[in-house]
């Protein structure tokens, strides 16, 4: 046990403690019924910070949701590491399936369980401990700034203009994130790649109200019929998008680069089995984590029209909607792969239909830069901690935001995660392992360490 490690157990309680109040804070940035508490987790992470010693902390106004910014400048001759977080969750619905209350962190088998214990409040909050934990002792090694929003779970859709405002207060060295997962608790990993997205909603629309299923049935067309026909269609036999053009940018990874890729622990039955499917699925010719990886994929996330109530009731439906997403992959450009679909979506869609399909929020594909400082420190720290190389990943997920950080900040950009795929994150009973807690914490702190020497 090193000095460090010494420490985090000397003050894991206390620490829990603090990041509990933060979670019983229910910072649903999607439902504006919580926009006083969004506030308060940004208000509440600013107090901690300032009781913690930075500089400067201050709530930087955005069209939404306001952003968190603090910075500890120790010696402007050191580099400078920029965190970037999230203080929103997502709503915790279903709410019936939560053992315990979403906003009432509870450790339960090792485990801390709340909305936002993984993602991201418990990650984020492994910086803000370790600022604290290195600042107490005078042993801050390089120089932090702090950008924490609270629009991350909707999209981001307002960061974008924040950071072009504050470009300069924003100037670093590097990036860190923390807000990624892990392969497994003894598959130490460091993310490499996350997906992109685009999300858009379509209705269709027969009628002018609701009808008889018997008066009018088999005379017209049933829109929820003519949906599904037409999801039916955005796929092949083969798992394969069928939208033309869909596929053009997609990067195409050598044999080699597979080869590097699929070289690592990964069993399709017990992938499926802790989920409760009954086998995995997806596009022919990869494996699970090529299909995760590095191919993009379509999904329906939602769908409804017509009656949904108790019992049956006989009814054409008026309209049927659905929620469609695409998880993107380099270089495929979101504006472009929504436009795409919009036109497959007119062109297939039957003549009896009247179609609309609205965009939602979209995110940028993004890779890190392998050969940099940066990710030579966070490897070492993971060396340290986990007592493994760490594996690169690419993974499946988003942060919307995360490419345009790069792009505008610094190419210098390591995701730091320190959560299981089993972590429930956007399902009941979001948990984070108390030992990743404190292992991610010690990671954090030996990661600030390799990047502040010179
Ligand atoms: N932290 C996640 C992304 C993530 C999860 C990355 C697990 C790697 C492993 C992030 O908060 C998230 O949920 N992103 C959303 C973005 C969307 C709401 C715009 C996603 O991927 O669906
Ligand atoms: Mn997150
Ligand atoms: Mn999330």
């Amino acid at each position: 046990m090193n000095d460090w490690s010494a420490l985090v157990a000397q003050k894991q309680d206390d620490l829990l403690a603090q990041l509990f109040a933060w979670l019983r804070i229910p910072s649903i940035s999607a439902d504006p019924v919580y926009n006083q508490d969004t506030l308060y987790a940004a208000e509440w992470l600013q107090g901690t910070l300032l009781k913690a010693g930075v500089d400067r902390c201050e709530l930087w106004p955005s069209k939404g949701h306001p952003v968190m910014f603090a910075e500890k400048i120790i010696d402007p001759s050191l580099p400078t590491l920029l965190v970037y977080g999230h203080y929103d969750v997502q709503p915790p619905d279903p709410l019936d399936l939560w053992t315990t209350p979403a906003f009432e962190p509870q450790i339960r088998d090792g485990k801390i369980y709340a909305r936002g214990s993984c993602d991201d409040k418990g990650q984020t909050f492994l910086h803000v401990a370790a600022f604290a934990l290195l600042q107490e002792k005078g042993a801050l090694p390089c120089n932090l700034k702090f950008l924490i929003e609270g629009e991350e779970e909707i999209g981001s859709a307002h960061l974008g203009e924040v950071i072009a405002d504050y470009k300069k207060q924003l100037s670093c060295d590097a990036i860190v994130i923390s807000d990624t997962s892990m392969l497994g608790t003894d598959k130490p990993s460091l993310t490499v790649a996350l997906r992109g997205l685009a999300y858009l909603e379509v209705t269709v629309k027969g009628f002018n109200r609701d009808l008889h299923s018997g008066v009018y049935g088999g005379a017209v067309d049933n829109p929820i019929n003519a949906l599904c026909g037409m999801i039916a269609r955005l796929k092949d036999e083969n798992g394969h998008i069928t939208i033309p053009g869909f596929y053009d940018k997609v990067v195409v990874h050598d044999d080699a680069s597979r080869a590097t890729l699929n070289n690592r622990p990964s069993d399709d039955k017990s992938y499926a089995a802790e989920i409760g499917a009954k086998q995995v699925y997806g596009e022919k010719d990869f494996t699970t984590i090529e299909r995760i990886g590095i191919r993009p994929c379509l999904d329906v996330n939602g769908i409804w029209g017509g009656y949904t109530g108790a019992g049956a009731k006989t009814v054409l439906p008026a309209e049927a909607h659905a929620k469609i997403s695409m998880r993107l992959v380099p270089y495929q450009d979101y504006h472009q792969v929504t436009q795409l679909i919009t036109d497959y979506l007119h062109k297939i869609c039957p003549p009896t239909m009247q179609l609309t399909v609205n965009p939602h929020h979209g995110g940028e594909p993004v890779l890190t830069n392998v050969n940099g400082k940066a990710y030579g420190a966070a490897v070492t720290a993971f060396k340290t901690v986990w007592g493994k190389e760490p594996i690169p990943s690419y993974e499946g997920a988003s942060i919307p935001i995360a490419a345009l950080l790069r792009r505008e900040l610094s190419p210098e950009l390591v995701f730091l995660g320190f959560g299981l795929d089993s972590d429930a994150i956007h399902s009941p009973n979001e948990h984070f392992r108390v030992d990743h807690f404190t292992k991610g914490l010690e990671t954090v702190i030996q990661f600030y360490q390799e990047f502040g020497k010179k």
